[in-house]
């Protein structure tokens, strides 16, 4: 049956609330934005007015009946599942519920080993026992991306009893593999294949970008919302297909771990973000990939030290919505770009010891792209012939082990959790189970997690990831000159 997209039934009933003008005897205690700081009112109260949570007329995010049903299920339409399941916590929460879902404790797993931390959280409180398969590396970039599909192959092989298979495509740099002979694998062994497509939540939604994860065979996928299209942040969903996963147990898992009162507006920003999609959305996405193709071909010959990146064949799609940005003679690292971008006004989505990425929406106006081209031809200008960090510098070492190697860490990350832990100094680490994740940001991938062996290589990579100016996470010591190891003596 066609269903009608240019209804938003969860944001229209939110009007409704607004328009009803009921005396609020219930939460929020702001009433509506009546009791608020003035100061903020002007900017919040717009939004105040349908801060709606869970009470009477206003259907329930844990037991949808209503619009919310609804609008999940145009959503599950516009993106090609069975069912939908809103997420008002991220994909991290999505991600999570997947890890619960699947796995009780002790239950093994396949997971690519350059997945988002949201995926190593899950697993921990699920108790899993994940075996990591090492990702492939994009020559050019250095990106970790899915292994070749031989490795997992093996792997599949190899591990009988898995509880799925687990990958991130894209990639943070919009890099994209066909899994639909993944899928094929894992379905011919009654396996799921689970998809964080965080990245590409408008994969599939118009020709030059590449297609979605879920219409090549994935049995759940993640999708940020937020990020490439147009909800408000945290606004994600999880989208589920197929025979192979209890939508019932996704359902039971998400009651436990999304809000009792759920943000109204951020769901009504999924509802929204769907229509927008469907009705505009598409069109607009495939004008505005035309036209940066257009501009990222019409720049690159006038660039002599920055690069822009356009794919190789080692990947199969490569997002047009994402610049990946270099230096030619590794003149700068990312880190460097990213500031001197910003010095210019722009402000990049990710840097690593090599590249940075600008993202663009699904409608970019050409005044905006060429202002982007502009400070990208200025740069390129100021940078020429200009050497601003010692070429050895960038030789960095490897942050996984080779492609496709299988990796079981000796303790897993739920019993990690609970070991006592001692810190010792980073150059005396080696040899030792790491304590804690020690965590670059973005892309937020794990360098080391608890209960994984550190080698000199990590503490290698720890130390010029630290000179070059990369962000860690939340590790116990900033300067990073001490670790968190597991203390097996007690
Ligand atoms: C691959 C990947 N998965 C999941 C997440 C978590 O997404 P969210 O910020 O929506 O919680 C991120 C965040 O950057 C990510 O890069």
């Amino acid at each position: 049956m066609k269903m009608d997209h240019s209804a938003a039934p969860l944001y229209e009933a939110l009007c409704l609330y607004e328009d009803c003008k009921r005396i609020s005897l219930h939460v929020p205690g702001h009433k509506d934005g009546r009791v608020f700081d003035e100061t903020a009112l002007e900017r919040f109260s717009g939004i105040l007015k349908i801060d709606a949570t869970e009470s009477k007329g206003i259907d329930d995010l844990h037991h949808p009946t209503d619009f919310i049903k609804e609008a999940q299920q145009l959503a599950a339409d516009a993106f090609g599942a069975d069912h939908t399941f809103f997420l008002v916590g991220g994909s991290t929460i999505g991600n999570i519920a997947v890890a619960l879902s699947l796995c009780a404790p002790g239950d093994k797993i396949l997971v690519q080993r350059n997945m988002h931390k949201s995926v190593f959280h899950g697993l921990t409180l699920a108790g899993a026992q994940p075996v990591f398969i090492a990702p492939g590396v994009e020559s050019a970039t250095k990106a970790a991306k899915v292994s070749d599909f031989g490795y997992i192959e093996k792997a599949l092989k190899e591990n009988q009893n898995v509880k799925g298979l687990w990958i991130t495509n894209p990639n943070y740099y919009g890099m994209s593999q066909d899994i639909s002979v993944l899928a094929e694998m894992c379905h011919r062994k009654h396996v799921p294949l689970i998809v964080d497509e965080a990245h590409g939540a408008h994969f599939g939604q118009a020709n030059p970008v590449p297609p979605s994860a879920l219409s090549k065979g994935a049995d759940i996928v993640v999708q940020s919302t937020h990020k490439m299209l147009t909800a408000m942040t945290m606004a994600s969903m999880l989208h589920v297909k197929g025979h192979l996963v209890s939508q019932k147990r996704l359902a039971q898992v998400l009651g436990m771990l999304q809000s009792t009162s759920p943000s109204y507006p951020l769901l009504a920003s999924l509802d929204l973000a769907r229509r927008y999609l469907v009705t505009k959305g598409r069109s607009f996405l495939q004008d505005t990939a035309e036209r940066l193709e257009k501009k990222r071909l019409d720049l690159t010959p006038k660039l002599k030290t920055l690069t822009i990146w356009g794919g190789s064949e080692e990947v199969d799609y490569r997002d047009p919505l994402k610049w990946i940005i270099s230096c030619r003679s590794q003149a700068a690292t990312g880190y460097q770009l990213l500031d001197l971008f910003y010095q210019l006004g722009c402000t990049a989505e990710i840097s690593d010891p090599q590249n940075i990425v600008f993202l663009f929406s699904i409608n970019e106006q050409e005044k905006d792209m060429d202002q982007v081209v502009n400070a990208i031809m200025e740069l390129d200008h100021n940078l020429n012939k200009q050497q601003l960090v010692e070429p050895q510098k960038l030789t960095h070492t490897m942050l996984f082990a080779e492609e496709g190697a299988l990796l079981q860490p000796p303790i897993s990350l739920g019993e990690a959790f609970q070991m006592p832990r001692k810190k010792v100094a980073l150059e005396d680490a080696g040899g030792a189970l790491c304590g804690e994740m020690i965590l670059p940001y973005p892309p937020g991938i794990p360098l080391l997690i608890p209960g994984e062996e550190i080698t000199s290589a990590h503490i290698q990579t720890i130390r010029q990831l630290k000179e070059m100016g990369a962000y860690f996470q939340s590790p116990s010591d900033v300067t990073l000159k001490s670790i968190l190891i597991l203390d097996q003596t007690i």
